[in-house]
């Protein structure tokens, strides 16, 4: 169970919509969101992981629910939505990190295949975001989508991914604009590599590919599920109330690119 550190109960009062949310870093911020005092709603393909999912935040004595929806399916995230908001009242907080990703160049990869990593993490995001905006508590709500390097910084075997994510960069900020005069905040968070989530495991999946990976960031390891749930309860707290359209790195240094070698001493 992901801890809020030292934020619990800063999110009292709220409602929180988490797609993609049964397991990793989405997981660990609906965790922290519930930990720091919100209600949270879950979804993602799977009713029997998101149901697990669920239970490990009513198991601490918080409250959430997990529904299947398929964030490529419009109606379906609406209803999840509309099922969240006749639950718990209107919504606070939307985290949309629901994706996918595998290995490949673009010649091993079909059509089908770039098309449903776009599909997911792009179109995804948009029905989540679009989709949310009439179930919103607004002004003041926080909407934050989970971003990766890959969408600012181009990689090889990534090239569906890179796409994907450019677009949601580029999404976070046009929502921005249109929706800031309503009070809608619009963000993404861009976590560097992550221990223990399934997105590492398909990119480094060996420990030599780990600790290459380690010994090229600024601050040399893996970040935790924690970091980012740090960061996503600050976006949606007021502290955070003159911040929209940005995509806040929490990466270890990563997008600063290749720090690998010895410091100059000093
Ligand atoms: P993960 O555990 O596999 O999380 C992905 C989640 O998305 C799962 O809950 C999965 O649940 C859900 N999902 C996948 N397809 C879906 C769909 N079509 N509709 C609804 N839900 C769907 O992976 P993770 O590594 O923690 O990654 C989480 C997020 O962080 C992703 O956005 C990823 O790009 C980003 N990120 C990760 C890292 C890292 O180090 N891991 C680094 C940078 C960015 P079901 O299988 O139950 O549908
Ligand atoms: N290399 C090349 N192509 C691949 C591939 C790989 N490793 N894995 C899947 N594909 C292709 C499939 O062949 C298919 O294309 P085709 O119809 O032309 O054969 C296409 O991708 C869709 O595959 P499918 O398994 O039907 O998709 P899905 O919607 O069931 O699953 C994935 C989506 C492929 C992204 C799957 O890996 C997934 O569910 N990922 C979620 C977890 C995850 O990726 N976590 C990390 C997040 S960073």
């Amino acid at each position: 169970m992901v801890s809020s550190g030292l934020k619990d109960g800063v999110l009292t009062g709220k409602v929180a919509f988490v797609a993609g949310g049964s397991s990793g870093i989405n997981l660990g911020v609906a965790q922290a969101f519930a930990r720091a005092g919100a209600r949270v709603a879950l979804i993602s393909r799977s009713l029997e992981k998101i149901e697990a999912a669920a239970k490990t935040i009513t198991d601490e004595g918080h409250e959430a629910i997990g529904m299947a929806a398929d964030v490529r399916d419009y109606t379906a995230v609406e209803q999840a939505l509309r099922q969240t908001a006749d639950r718990f009242g209107k919504i606070d907080i939307v985290l949309s990190g629901a994706a996918g990703n595998f290995v490949a160049p673009a010649l091993g990869m079909s059509a089908n295949g770039f098309k449903t990593v776009v599909d997911i993490d792009l179109i995804g995001t948009f029905n989540v975001l679009r989709a949310s905006f009439e179930f919103l508590n607004r002004p003041g709500a926080s909407l934050i989508s989970i971003t990766a390097g890959q969408g600012a910084r181009p990689s090889m075997f990534q090239a569906h991914v890179c796409a994907a994510k450019a677009g949601i960069n580029m999404l976070t900020k046009c929502l921005a604009m249109e929706w800031g005069p309503a009070g809608v905040r619009v963000n993404a968070i861009s976590p560097g590599p992550i221990e223990d989530t399934e997105g590492m495991r398909r990119l480094a999946p060996s420990a030599e590919a780990e600790q290459h990976i380690k010994s090229r960031i600024a601050l040399r390891d893996y970040g935790a599920k924690a970091d980012i749930a740090e960061a996503a309860i600050f976006l949606s707290t007021a502290s955070a109330k003159y911040i929209t359209g940005t995509i806040l790195n929490v990466d270890g240094g990563s997008e600063l690119g290749d720090a690998g070698g010895t410091a100059i001493p000093g």
